[in-house]
């Protein structure tokens, strides 16, 4: 078991018609005016974006607003929004929306409370020193964001995805409310469940340090998350299914599922940000369709770890040697993936992948983690690009 820090200081406002409450949780911030960041048109057409602004007004809190966020949010919109933000003398940013208006806000946070481009911190030059307060009212339970330390931002100059971590950028309150989340598509619901399983396996899959509450807290979450994810591809407008979805996410990813080890894999999520950076997939079905050969690849380094998944939490019978038992856990969260209707390789992903192009992901992918990444087994590039290949 390792030491280690344990910080999450987001407040979290959850439940229904908790939108309603953002103005009162503004207003206690104490700020002079408001940049409401949102994506491309969901909460408009919902009618989200009206209440928010409601209870602004109601609470005479001035704002700006800046749309636009698109999955795998861009840095252009970024630096727009940074020169928004300093023109309208903006001190507080409200994400309104998913992953992507989260983490473009924490961006141009970044690039206000910090002099220099902004971009020098997602290609690890420098690290931030402030970052101007964030709130949010999710309407996708998936990254974390809401009340995780990262950001990822893509730089369409050589269309390059990093992400960069900073608790400066961790949210001072979340507004979850799970009926916001009815109104997507089931796609991005099943993306949002298998990103949410993905944030606690690359906790799981470790080879330093283990505990056994958090990996009791951990298969606990991934369990509850497929049980959901079931239930929420007949019955979409389950309300205690969406709300089971959407604390998951946030606990998958605010550190709690990796307390006492080695920070984690991230292999996957390494390989996957190259995906979505070159062909602007969803997230969340990137790594459905990366993972399977990932697992394959690595199991073997990590077998008494991928036996205890297995077991514990894809309910495999303990019979067999600890290799097969292991390979059958990762058919059966393969076949999850499958039935939720989430892409088991590159070519379900919709992508093909020319030879020159496996080789460009791998080298983009090593030069992104300063040559090598992972727990359950350390990855090269060349192990990067074997990986890849298995799962065309
Ligand atoms: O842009 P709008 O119009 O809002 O539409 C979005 C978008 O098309 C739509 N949507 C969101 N809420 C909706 C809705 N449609 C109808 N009803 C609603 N209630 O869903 C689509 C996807 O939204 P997006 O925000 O892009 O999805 P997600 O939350 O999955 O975020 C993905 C981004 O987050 C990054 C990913 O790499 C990707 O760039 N990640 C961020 C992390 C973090 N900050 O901690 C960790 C993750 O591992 C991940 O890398
Ligand atoms: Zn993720």
């Amino acid at each position: 078991m390792y030491n280690f820090n344990y910080y999450t200081p987001t407040k979290v406002v959850f439940g229904k018609g908790t939108q309603a409450q953002v103005g009162a949780l503004v207003k206690t911030q104490n700020c002079r005016k408001v940049l409401i960041h949102y994506g491309s048109g969901s909460v408009k057409r919902t009618g989200l974006l009206d209440q928010v602004k409601a209870s602004l007004d109601q609470e005479q809190i001035s704002y700006v607003e800046l749309g636009g966020a698109v999955p795998n949010p861009r840095l252009s919109l970024v630096y727009k929004g940074i020169e928004l933000a300093k023109k309208e003398g903006v001190d507080f940013i409200l994400a309104v929306g998913g992953g992507s208006a989260i983490d473009s806000a924490k961006a141009i946070g970044y690039g206000v409370a910090n002099e220099g481009d902004v971009w020098e911190f997602y290609d690890r030059k420098r690290q931030a020193e402030g970052c101007l307060p964030i709130g949010v009212v999710l309407t996708l339970a998936a990254t974390g964001s809401e009340m995780s330390n990262s950001s990822v931002i893509t730089n369409e100059d050589g269309w390059i995805k990093r992400g960069y971590s900073s608790d400066y950028g961790r949210p001072r309150f979340a507004i979850m409310n799970p009926e916001l989340t009815m109104t997507l598509p089931d796609y991005q619901t099943a993306c949002g469940c298998t990103d949410i399983l993905m944030h606690t396996m690359e906790r799981y899959f470790t080879s330093g340090g283990n505990m056994e509450i958090t990996d009791s807290i951990a298969e606990g979450l991934m369990r509850t998350v497929i049980v959901n994810a079931k239930i929420l591809k007949e019955d979409p407008k389950n309300y205690d299914a969406r709300a089971e979805v959407m604390w998951a996410g946030s606990l998958s990813h605010n550190g709690l599922t990796g307390c006492g080890t080695d920070g984690g894999d991230f292999a996957s999520h390494a390989l996957e940000h190259e995906i979505g950076g070159l062909y602007d997939v969803a997230h969340g079905a990137g790594l459905a369709a990366i993972w399977g050969s990932w697992a394959r690849y690595v199991y073997m380094d990590c077998l008494p770890r991928f036996r205890k998944f297995a077991v514990n939490v894809m309910g495999i019978s303990e019979e067999g040697s600890d290799e097969e038992v292991a390979l059958k856990g990762i058919e059966a969260m393969e076949a999850f993936y499958r039935e939720i209707h989430m892409p088991t390789s590159l070519k379900e992903l919709g992508i093909e992948p020319t030879e020159d192009e496996l080789r460009l992901l791998a080298h983009k992918c090593s030069i992104a983690c300063k040559g090598i990444k992972g727990s359950a087994r350390i990855l090269h590039e060349e192990d990067m690009y074997q990986i890849y290949r298995c799962s065309l």
